[in-house]
């Protein structure tokens, strides 16, 4: 199974650099579009639009549509939940009877459980009583195969960057982790949030997070001829060895 992760497109219609974040983002899609082999989902770990508009998210909505492969999405903290769901509706995997965006991909080899980490407080991560519940009932609604987790903020240690926490309390951190360890069937945790590449450890899960595709808002030093190629990733998975990841470099052929 191959899944392309892209995050953080941070689509806006009114800056002086909304042009290149569109730009950034059809030119992600192409490349994905490119890849041989095709990926089997596209994961988009959230901060989709800047501002939760409605009018951006229809222009995310139609570069999304250009994907060949289906595309799953998170809400980020620059998201809002209710203009994400009208635009998104229409994909079907969002479920209709919750507060929170909060859903499990099936029918491939690993599953897929994406989180809703919004705080109504802050920038930063949130986790509920119902949304750890939620996530644990996720997890037992199949017994059997792998379960790689999505999620905007990184639950983990983040050793780069000046913020090394990227939830509101380390108590939810540990939280998360019981829960991702509960099944033993968690075996890696996808995020973006902090606009730079970064790997680390959640319990002794291994976990990304993804540059942001806004290369106007990417942090970290790249070469001079990176400046306007956004990064993603791919994550290969194996039965036996788990998740490879590779990062990709947009239009390098
Ligand atoms: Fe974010």
């Amino acid at each position: 199974m191959i899944i392309a992760q892209i995050s953080d497109t941070h689509l806006v219609l009114d800056t002086p650099d909304a042009d290149q974040r569109i730009r950034d983002f059809v030119l992600t899609v192409a490349d994905i579009n490119a890849l041989d082999p095709s990926p089997d989902v596209i994961v988009h770990t959230g901060d989709i639009v800047h501002n939760g508009r409605q009018d951006e998210y229809a222009k995310a909505l139609a570069i999304l549509a250009k994907a060949r492969a289906p595309v799953y999405v998170l809400a980020g903290n620059k998201d809002d939940r209710a203009n994400l769901r009208v635009a998104f509706a229409g994909c079907g995997y969002l479920v209709r009877d919750s507060d929170f965006v909060q859903y499990a991909v099936e029918h491939y080899p690993v599953r897929l459980i994406a989180l809703d980490t919004l705080s109504s407080r802050s920038n930063k991560g949130e986790f509920c009583a119902e949304r750890i519940q939620g996530l644990i009932d996720l997890i037992d609604a199949e017994t059997t195969k792998p379960i790689a987790v999505l999620t905007h903020h990184p639950p983990f240690e983040v050793t780069v960057g000046p913020e090394r926490f990227h939830f509101e309390t380390a108590e939810i951190i540990s939280l998360l982790r019981q829960a991702f360890q509960h099944s033993g069937r968690v075996v890696a945790v996808f995020s973006g949030h902090v606009h730079r590449a970064a790997e680390g450890h959640v319990g002794s899960l291994p976990a990304t997070v993804v540059p942001c595709i806004a290369t106007t808002l990417r942090k970290g030093e790249y070469p001079a001829h990176m400046k306007r190629r956004p990064v993603y990733y791919i994550h290969r998975f194996d039965p036996v060895w788990g998740f490879a990841t590779e990062a990709r470099i947009v239009g390098t052929g």
